[in-house]
């Protein structure tokens, strides 16, 4: 089964072609973060522009990559939310048109699913497996029964992981996106110059990141002027407890979830190095294998895409032709 695959849910035009669960044929990207640095933050409108402007030629990059044409392909998909509804109508509408014009099956993804089966794309996940979802807009934890089922145990019930990253980053005028300038600024910091707090909200299924983000930021009001010194500890110390939260946050799932048999951290703040040893050290203490994907298919790709697409297509399952995008859209059922 060979599946075409278009991601364009924020700020990245993404196409990937996979030949069954792992043999990736082809997976080409188009960045915008030069488009959207100068304004701190993605601009809804330009995303949907460079969308358009892309899509047609990535398509082709990726069947030249692949040494593939149209008629090769099994089936279309595309990512239909979350995200940014211009964006994702980009994708769509891309895919859907194939579809229509070769009579192929056309799938609409769950972004999160992709994210969620990433790691998948490398070597076959074990289940069941706890997966923690980190990136610039969600951060939850599931245990997945397998690769179509996922119960969602906790998420955050205000800022997500990436996205704390993000605002400290600005705060501290570091750049976009944050996550990687803070981790660089952090190396060279004292994470305990600083004491921040670590909020726990009152509901067990919820996570909080805006009284540690608030905290930073009332240090930074605080300074009279931002020192090379300061800003490496506030980084620091700002990293270290967010390696403590999720750390904690892994430490009691697998306290309630013994029969667990692999760990994965997935989305784009998967790379950082400090979190990932802090959630080490948690998963050596249970003995369990802790997996990351390799950078490119932490942050938003297209060969998650088509993963997820597989994993439905398997199961029988496909989409309409004029299924539409949503803007919010969870992954998963609550564990009850
Ligand atoms: O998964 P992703 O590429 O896109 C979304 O689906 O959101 O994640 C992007 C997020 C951004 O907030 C970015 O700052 C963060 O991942 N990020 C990092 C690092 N690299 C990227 N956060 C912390 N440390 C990093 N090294
Ligand atoms: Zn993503």
């Amino acid at each position: 089964m060979i599946v075409l695959a278009c991601e364009t849910s924020c700020d990245e035009t993404a196409v990937a072609i996979l030949r069954n669960e792992r043999d990736l044929l082809a997976n080409v990207l188009h960045s915008q973060v030069a488009i959207h640095k100068n304004y701190g933050g993605i601009v809804p409108e330009l995303a949907s522009r460079s969308h358009v402007e892309q899509i047609g030629s990535l398509v082709d990059r990726a069947l030249d990559d692949a040494k593939l044409t149209l008629s090769d392909i099994h089936a279309v998909a595309a990512t239909r939310g979350p995200g940014l509804l211009g964006a994702l109508l980009i994708g769509m509408t891309t895919a859907q048109a194939i579809a229509l014009a070769r009579g192929l099956p056309f799938v609409g993804v769950n972004h999160l699913h992709g994210h969620l089966l990433s790691c998948d794309l490398e070597a076959p996940m074990r289940f069941p497996a706890l997966v923690f979802l980190l990136t610039g807009g969600h951060t939850a934890l599931y245990r997945m029964e397998h690769e179509r089922d996922a119960v969602l145990l906790k998420r955050t019930a205000d800022d997500a992981v990436g996205e704390a990253f993000d605002k400290v980053a600005k705060l501290l005028g570091l750049g976009y996106p944050g996550g990687p300038f803070v981790e660089r600024m952090a190396q060279a910091g004292d994470a305990m110059a600083y004491d921040l707090p670590l909020p726990k909200p009152r509901d067990p299924r919820a996570l909080s990141l805006s009284g540690l983000k608030t905290a930073v930021r009332r240090h930074i009001e605080a300074w009279e002027q931002p020192t090379p010194t300061r800003i490496a500890n506030i980084t620091a110390a700002f990293q270290a407890k967010v390696g403590e939260l999720l750390a904690q946050t892994v430490d009691e799932a697998l306290q309630q979830h013994v029969d667990i048999v692999a760990v994965y951290v997935v989305g784009g703040v998967a790379q950082n190095k400090v979190l990932k040893a802090a959630l080490l050290a948690v998963t050596t203490k249970f003995n369990l294998p802790l997996y990351c994907p390799r950078p490119s298919l932490c942050t938003d790709n297209a060969a998650m895409i088509a993963r997820a697409a597989i994993a439905r297509l398997r199961a029988g399952e496909h989409d309409p032709l004029d299924q539409q995008p949503l803007a919010r859209w969870e992954v998963g059922r609550w564990l009850t």
